[in-house]
């Protein structure tokens, strides 16, 4: 049997909320988001590790024995720091993996997607073990515009081939280890990395999958998002 790992990353600080607490510790029916999102993963993982700012480690596992106290099963779920970074997050979590024994597949998830469904989790893990690197996505109803410097438009991707990405993003923990070390041995030459396929796309040879996600599978960003979430999960 492969084991399966699960990292959650919610170390981010919600810049574009702006709210008192990062966006991830919201509370939706009493529940903060990351728990949302964390929670779809419990009985398909054999480990969980929530990504989370030093200054966060604390509450969250308090909250995970509280919880445990109440009759919850989380046995499973494990918790480390991340970085300033959102892909420093991930190698803290891949290391953190690794230090209780690593897994075969790892899929890597943004705490601010609450809405994820179970359907996108299971393709996803399907391509990661079938390909070795897949990504949920859905296609670009909008018509996408690459930017040039000066505020005008630069070109035009053909819509056809535009999907949007999501998470999760899965890997086998060979591809995603190796593309993050490349990473850290070339360093990012002041590339903007915003997902971790990107690492697998540029310091590996590996193709990455894309796999049907779901349009209501969101990442609260921006206040707007948020009504929406409270809307889908009442
Ligand atoms: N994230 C993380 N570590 C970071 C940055 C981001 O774990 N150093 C996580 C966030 O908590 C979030 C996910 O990555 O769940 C996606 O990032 P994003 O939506 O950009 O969240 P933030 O970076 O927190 O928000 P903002 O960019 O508005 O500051
Ligand atoms: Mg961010």
């Amino acid at each position: 049997m492969s084991r399966i790992g699960v990292l959650v990353l919610a170390a981010g600080k919600g810049t574009r909320m702006n709210s008192a607490v990062p966006k991830q510790f919201l509370e939706i029916n009493g529940k903060p988001i990351f728990m949302h999102s964390s929670d779809k993963f419990l009985d398909l993982a054999d480990v969980v590790c929530i990504v989370t700012d030093e200054e966060h480690v604390a509450f969250m596992q308090a909250l995970l024995e509280h919880n445990a106290r109440m009759g919850k099963n989380n046995k499973n779920v494990i918790i480390t720091c991340g970085g300033r970074e959102r892909w420093q997050s991930s190698v803290n979590g891949l290391r953190a993996l690794d230090e209780l024994g690593g897994c075969d597949y790892v899929l890597i998830h943004d705490a601010a997607r609450c809405l994820v469904d179970r359907g996108t989790i299971e393709r996803v893990l399907q391509d990661t073990i079938t390909y070795g690197a897949a990504v949920a996505a859905v296609p670009s109803k909008d018509t996408i515009k690459i930017a040039g410097e000066d505020g005008f438009v630069a070109s035009t991707p053909d819509r056809e081939k535009c999907w949007i990405i999501q998470t999760p993003q899965g890997f086998s923990r060979e591809i995603i280890t190796e593309a993050y070390q490349n990473l850290i041995d070339n360093g990012s030459n002041g590339m903007n990395i915003t997902d971790d396929a990107m690492v697998v796309e540029n310091f590996s040879h590996h193709p990455v999958r894309l796999t049907m996600g779901s349009y209501e599978n969101i990442k609260v960003t921006t206040p707007e998002d948020l009504i929406y979430v409270k809307e889908k999960l009442k």
